[in-house]
């Protein structure tokens, strides 16, 4: 059967408006679509291909799975599952690991988990949950209430309460919301939807210290910060600062759905048997390719990479808008990075990406005024050199 974008708007609920072309073939970081048209693939489907398209050592460890046993619900457990959980709680603070099947249900559980230990530990009343305003911590319900973009979550009848939302960056403000009734504060150590927007220096740190002396959990959403994306496993590592909880998703599966709640034994033990649960949550065809990512992951070595691609970005980024003025920031870290755009392009973040795509290379947005570049953790260096070139190309379009 032959389909077109055409068919798209016949058959698909509208929430989505996708681009023009159909990609249908994807190796590394180059995807072509269905006239044969080659794009070099700086989105790495928003920040989770993070081995690019195809990566071999994902195809055999889900052709291997996929022969062996691909579904079982929890009723059972499976060895791909208990070996992510175990290299996981290996690899990090955490002591347990709850599998979900996106992020935002890796964020759901942290939610829930949170308030079951307060009301456990502390009585009803400790059940504020705060956050900030821009983050961004999925669609669900409750999720897209504690996200700060209120336009998410508006018009779908009564929301979830005792949530507030505070500015990111604003410890004032956060201490000015806190009291012995909060029972979390969710955070993304890296905005990402809104902004690619940095935590200040001492900003995690004293957030820490309110979470502690508040006796409020500290819960990191690092669904897209997580799994390499900023040059370590998690971004909590470089900022000295260790969360309660942790949800990971994205590149935790390179593609294939997965999420996770990472969290210790004693804050663990708040979801007994029967509180919370899912049927594909923990799945073996998901958790053996989560389980070869994280191998390759891991390594000094791709760990090493992100940062020296970072800095090939930032550099050539920055050549290119000595040329053109675009910009009037270039931020990020390791390979989650963001181009704000100068007052005369303000709104117009979605010109560049579809000039993009026009020139063969696939960039994302975060917000209007922000052009946003999450490739692939091993992107060849000729693929960042031949993708921001065709960039450039784009760049001096939308300009003339
Ligand atoms: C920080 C963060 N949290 C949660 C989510 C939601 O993840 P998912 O779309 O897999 O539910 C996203 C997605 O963009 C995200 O960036």
């Amino acid at each position: 059967m032959k389909v077109t974008r055409a068919t798209f708007n016949d058959v698909m609920v509208p929430n989505y408006n996708p681009a023009s072309m159909i990609p249908v073939k994807g190796e590394g970081s180059r995807v072509w679509d269905q006239e044969g048209k080659e794009y070099i693939d700086f989105a790495g489907g928003i920040a989770v291909n993070c081995l690019g398209h195809c990566h071999p050592a994902m195809v055999n460890a889900l052709t291997e799975q996929g022969n062996k046993l691909w579904h079982l619900s929890n009723v059972f457990t499976n060895e791909p599952a208990i070996r992510l959980a175990k290299k996981l709680t290996d690899a990090t603070f955490a002591e347990r690991v709850y599998f979900a099947n996106s992020g935002a249900e890796a964020n759901e559980a942290a939610l829930k988990l949170a308030r079951r230990w307060a009301l456990d530990n502390h009585g009803e009343s400790k059940n504020q949950i705060i956050a900030f305003t821009k983050g961004f911590h999925g669609r669900t319900f409750f999720t897209v209430t504690v996200g700060g973009q209120p336009a998410y979550s508006d018009g779908f009848g009564p929301k979830p309460g005792a949530i507030e939302h505070v500015d990111y960056n604003d410890l004032a403000a956060l201490e000015a919301q806190m009291s012995e009734k909060t029972c979390a504060v969710m955070m993304e150590p890296l905005q990402g939807e809104g902004g690619v927007i940095s935590p200040d220096a001492d900003f995690v740190k004293g957030v820490r210290e309110l979470c502690d002396k508040y006796n409020a959990l500290l819960i990191f959403d690092e669904v897209q910060t997580g799994f390499g994306r900023t040059g370590s496993l998690y971004a909590y590592e470089q900022l000295g600062v260790t969360p309660d909880i942790l949800a990971s998703a994205k590149s935790l599966g390179g593609g294939f759905p997965i999420g996770a709640m990472l969290t210790t034994a004693a804050i663990a033990e708040h979801l007994k048997p029967g509180t919370h649960g899912s049927t594909y949550g923990g799945n073996p065809l998901a958790c053996a390719v989560a389980e070869a990512v994280f191998d390759v992951v891991s390594t000094d070595e791709v760990l090493a990479g992100v940062k020296e691609r970072e800095e090939l970005f930032k550099n050539k980024l920055a050549e290119i808008n000595e040329r053109y003025g675009v910009f009037k920031d270039i931020r990020g870290k390791g390979l989650l990075l963001g181009a704000e755009l100068s007052d005369d392009y303000t709104g117009k973040a979605r010109d560049f990406l579809n000039a993009g795509a026009d020139e063969g290379v696939m960039v994302l947005v975060a917000g209007p005024n922000v052009v946003r570049f999450t490739p692939s953790l091993i992107i060849p260096e000729a693929d960042v050199l031949e993708g921001l070139a065709r960039f450039e190309k784009a760049i001096a379009k939308v300009v003339a």
